[in-house]
């Protein structure tokens, strides 16, 4: 028999070291439930950086948002928009609206520069209709060349008179629908133009549930500066909140896809409306494309979808967000009530980093763990080596003598 532990030997002793064990073990298993919750602790810093991401911008012009469709129709302004012509023509019927009712990106958007250079030459304008915040054009820079602090986009948004009419007294907008002028709701002084500043390698969404963004509004003949600020966030993977590592991923995309099919499905529809950046063709008329667009634009309709997108969409490991602020505006220029203009650039502290981290990990408790056994028990790496040591050798040396009376 091996030796019991040496100051084991008698009865008051084995009372210590069984209250020492039993002590001992209860530590051990505090610093395994904690480190099996997996705790992290987050970092915070502000650093300075001269070449920085070009990001994308999206200005989104809400004359044709939901409450405002309702009234773009031809012939009648007291129609909603399942008076569109869908009958006439089916899933472009969308499309057609954009084009008679509103400008395109060319017209609007012809005065757009960034790093001093023409937008059109180093980067495309596309256009999709959101229902929840209007006729929105993304710039996606198709370089990857940084740019420096101080620098960025200098636009200017422009609501040409061949399509918004005259400004009469009471300033209220006209838009020229087909061969008519129509009032819009929206009084021109008031009115806002919405701008976002997001990553260029991810689908914009205005969905809060898709990629939370508020958006910064620029008033109608105004000049603002929008100060941009990006945060660059590190995340680690815990069980109960994973996070995704594979380059190229984007939970902005994967939501977008995920949510789309559950709006499919729940509507049993195989078509799409304009906030859905997928393959499937238009709806073809009102009663299927409301449907879809209920089924996705709105929170009530996406519900049931939320839980299984997050778990199939999670947050990325390493992400890019944009930060903007308004900074100083000139004020409002009454004689350029159909100008839009704005500086897009980052502003004084241009990086914040956040870095997430084990508060409690593997080293963490081996050290406690290892501590308490130590402080209680006698144990180290060496003791335990001798007593493991001790008994491969009392082993061989029984085996032996068997072989040798044998
Ligand atoms: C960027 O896109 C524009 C317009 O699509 C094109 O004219 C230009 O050559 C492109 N530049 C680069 C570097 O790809
Ligand atoms: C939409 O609705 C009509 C009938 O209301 C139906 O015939 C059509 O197949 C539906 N689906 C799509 C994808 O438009
Ligand atoms: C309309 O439907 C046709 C046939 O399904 C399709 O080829 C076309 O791309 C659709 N158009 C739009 C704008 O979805």
């Amino acid at each position: 028999m091996a030796a019991p532990w040496p100051p084991c030997r008698r009865l008051p002793h084995w009372t210590v070291c069984i209250l020492a064990a039993g002590y001992a073990l209860v530590q051990v298993h505090d610093c395994l439930s904690r480190f099996l919750a997996e705790p992290v602790s987050s970092h915070r810093d502000t650093v300075f950086m001269d070449q920085l991401p070009t990001p994308a911008i999206t200005l989104c012009n809400p004359i044709l948002d939901g409450p405002t469709v309702y009234y773009i129709v031809p012939e009648d302004d007291n129609m909603g928009m399942s008076d569109l012509p869908w009958h006439e023509f089916g899933n472009e019927t969308i499309p057609y609206l954009l084009d008679v009712a509103a400008v395109g990106a060319e017209e609007a958007l012809d005065d757009c520069r960034l790093r001093g250079q023409p937008c059109s030459t180093v980067g495309a304008w596309s256009r999709r209709l959101h229902s929840s915040v209007g006729d929105c054009f993304t710039f996606t820079p198709n370089t990857s060349e940084p740019i420096q602090l101080g620098d960025g986009y200098e636009v200017t948004f422009l609501l040409p008179s061949n399509v918004y009419g005259e400004i009469k007294e009471k300033q209220i907008m006209h838009a020229l629908i087909g061969e008519k002028f129509i009032d819009l709701t929206h009084e021109l002084g008031n009115m806002r133009l919405s701008v976002f500043v997001h990553p260029a390698d991810e689908p914009f969404s205005s969905l809060p549930w898709i990629q939370p963004q508020e958006p910064l509004y620029v008033r109608s003949g105004e000049r603002a500066e929008v100060r941009v600020t990006l945060e660059d966030i590190e995340r680690v993977s815990q069980r109960h909140l994973p996070c995704e590592s594979r380059p190229g991923y984007s939970s902005a995309r994967c939501s977008l896809l995920c949510h789309a099919e559950a709006a499919s499905a729940a509507t049993g529809l195989d078509c799409r409306v304009t906030d859905m950046p997928t393959t499937a063709a238009l709806c073809g008329n009102f009663a299927n494309y409301s449907a879809v667009q209920r089924a996705f634009t709105t929170a009530a309709g996406a519900q049931a979808a939320m839980g299984e997108c997050r778990q199939r969409c999670p947050r990325p490991c390493r992400q890019r967000r944009y930060l903007a602020a308004l900074g100083s505006s000139l004020g409002q220029d009454e004689t350029r009530l159909r100008q839009f203009s704005m500086r897009i650039y980052y502003g004084g502290e241009p990086v914040q980093l956040y870095r997430e981290l084990w508060s409690y990990g593997a080293s963490a408790l081996v050290g406690e763990a290892g501590g308490v056994l130590g402080l209680m028990l006698g144990l180290s790496v060496l003791s335990v080596f001798e007593a493991v040591s001790q008994l491969v050798e009392s082993i061989v040396q029984r085996v032996s003598a068997r072989v040798g009376s044998a």
